[in-house]
């Protein structure tokens, strides 16, 4: 009897870990395997993106309303050399001409983003509604679809209206889960009938960490170790809030979904036969993708994440976790809901084991007890953080795959830059970084990811948030020097253009020739630029030419004519006097 009870138990046990066994990520798996020559599955999506805030420009334009990111560069010391986002590409005035660009790439998607002050101003449905917000975006959806390019439409890419800023302190509030399920709402009844994919959220860890723990980004707070907790758990809420709204009120007329899109570095372990390392590369994962990802598919925060900051807030002295929790319906209700799986992925770290003792106060980057490294070998075009690592995409891809039960995905952001200065429309270090990346997908998916589409980061060169226009994503180049912000096509967008029309890399052959034709023809781009940048030069070195003059010529209106009136007034007073004199 016992022996049988002891074999019962031995058969639970291997089936348990069978079953923990497939879900679980092969860290010891790397192949880091050569070029892969194959193609995409049939109805594969390509697409570029973009985001309001980042090319829009037009900040006060027809209405629209403040966001926290108008307020935020408007204040001095925020961003590199104080730009703001107020004119950025213009995109607002150039919708054709960007359409005109999608056209040339042949896509079958492009990705942007709805900015809630356009529509909304206050932020908040009952005050008023922006009519001419919403026409604006309602043409470029129709010319969108009249081109045969699906929208995919982001309902929130950082630009929080001012005055829920203002009155509520933003995402440290409760009340945001209602405002932003109000606008979400307004946008599937009035643009619904067009859209077909909605992604709620853009880069949640970027909002909740820059713009609550380091305050790099708007709305600039240092909440350290709490804030950041605080704003991801009503933004996982309030995602979980807009999909049931969508699944309840919209999803049986107009047959979308409804995603969220999350970025996630990958994390490889320094040193792959240490637990330790192993231990701390998937806490990295699990404090950056599984903090959102988790909760929206498999019901609750990562245990790590709640045991690390459990501990180290009770150590701290905290009567309760930094991290907050989810009551039991709450969990039911926040997973699955998501249609889709955005992912924005750009870069890869080595990552070691890094006790830092709880006396070093709270901080959402010392909770995880991890050393961040990079290789040196690793290519760095221009952004500091962002080094090429393609393997690290395919990684990345199969964890998600294997954690959240193999989600549909689109890859929704990945891209690299270039330095502001560099003029170079030939981009070699941009086909190169698409080409592997795009070839890392393609391996994932003969893995047996569910990757549909991918988005390309970004359509063009646009504001990059804290770095203003330092660094350079665009497939176009703006010359954001000429008050028209024209729009030059680089190298890459050659390349990818080929990526496209083949739906992959045929053969070793034809991507060498790719290469060749795309370096071609961006000569000639190239020397329209330089033309372009001399004219712009000389009509820059003329005003300042001009300026001192006319500052020297406002400078006499402003003293001279003053001064001569007062010695007038005075010289005439004199000469009365001296008269009244000698008539006495
Ligand atoms: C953001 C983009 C940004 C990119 C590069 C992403 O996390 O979502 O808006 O352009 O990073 O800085």
């Amino acid at each position: 009897m016992l022996q049988l009870h002891v074999l019962s138990v031995c058969h639970v046990l291997v089936l348990v870990l069978c079953l923990s066994a497939a879900e679980d990520f092969d860290w010891t798996k790397n192949h880091r395997g050569s070029f892969y020559y194959g193609t995409f599955p049939t109805g594969f999506s390509w697409g570029v993106g973009s985001s309001a805030y980042q090319t829009e420009g037009a900040w006060d334009k027809d209405g629209k309303g403040m966001s926290i990111w108008d307020v935020f560069t408007h204040k001095k010391g925020k961003v590199i050399y104080n730009e703001t986002g107020d004119s950025s590409c213009e995109g607002y005035y150039k919708v054709k001409d960007d359409i005109a660009l999608l056209k040339e790439l042949k896509l079958n998607h492009y990705r942007f983003s709805i900015s809630w002050p356009r529509i909304m101003p206050t932020g908040i449905k009952s005050d008023h509604v922006n009519e001419k917000g919403i026409k604006y975006y309602d043409d470029l959806i129709n010319l969108l679809l009249e081109n045969k390019i699906t929208p995919i439409v982001t309902l929130y890419h950082w630009d929080l209206p001012q005055v829920l800023q203002e009155r509520y302190g933003g995402w440290q509030n409760l009340s945001m889960i209602n405002y932003f399920n109000d606008y979400a709402n307004l946008c599937f009844e009035r643009f619904g009938n067009r859209v077909k994919y909605w992604i709620t959220f853009n880069n949640p860890w970027s909002i909740a960490v820059e713009g609550y723990e380091t305050g790099e980004h708007a709305p600039g707070m240092k909440l350290r170790g709490s804030g950041p907790y605080k704003a991801a758990h009503y933004i996982i809420k309030a995602h979980a809030k807009v999909w049931h709204t969508y699944d309840n009120q919209w999803r049986s007329k107009q047959k979308g979904m409804v995603g969220i899109s999350l970025n996630g570095d990958w994390g490889e372990p320094v040193d792959i036969t240490s637990q330790k390392d192993i231990e701390a590369a998937e806490r990295y994962i699990q404090f950056y993708l599984g903090w959102f990802a988790t909760p929206i598919f498999n019901g609750d925060y990562p245990q790590v994440m709640k045991d690390y900051i459990g501990r180290k807030s009770a150590q701290q002295g905290l009567g309760t976790s930094r991290l907050p929790t989810f009551s039991s319906q709450e969990k039911s209700y926040i997973k699955g809901t998501c249609d889709f799986l955005g992912i924005g992925h750009f870069t890869t770290r080595y990552i070691t084991q890094k006790n830092f003792p709880a006396s070093h106060g709270p901080s959402y980057f010392t909770d995880r007890d991890l050393a961040e490294l990079v290789d040196p070998r690793w290519p760095d075009p221009s952004s500091e953080w962002l080094y090429s690592v393609p393997w690290g995409f395919r990684r990345l891809l199969n964890f998600v795959k294997t954690q959240y039960g193999n989600p549909m995905i689109y890859v929704t952001e990945n891209g690299v830059s270039e330095k502001m200065t560099c003029t170079e429309l030939c981009d070699d270090w941009r086909m190169q970084y698409f080409k592997e990346y795009i070839n890392e997908m393609l391996k994932a998916i003969k893995d047996g990811v569910n990757v549909k589409g991918y988005t390309a980061w970004s359509l063009l060169d646009k504001f990059e948030w804290d770095e203003g226009y330092s660094e350079r994503f665009g497939l176009y180049y703006v010359d954001f020097r000429n008050k028209n912000k024209p729009r030059y096509p680089k190298a890459s967008v050659q390349y990818y253009k080929r990526i496209i029309s083949s739906n992959g890399f045929p053969s070793q052959k034809e991507a060498e020739n790719w290469h060749r034709k795309a370096i071609e023809t961006c000569s000639s781009s190239n020397q329209l630029l330089a033309a372009e940048q001399q004219r712009t030069t000389a009509a820059n070195i003329l005003r300042l030419i001009h300026d001192p003059l006319t500052s020297h010529m406002e400078m006499v209106t402003e003293i001279v004519v003053p001064t001569v009136c007062t010695l007038c007034i005075l010289l005439s007073a004199i000469f009365l006097m001296f008269l009244l004199r000698r008539h006495n």
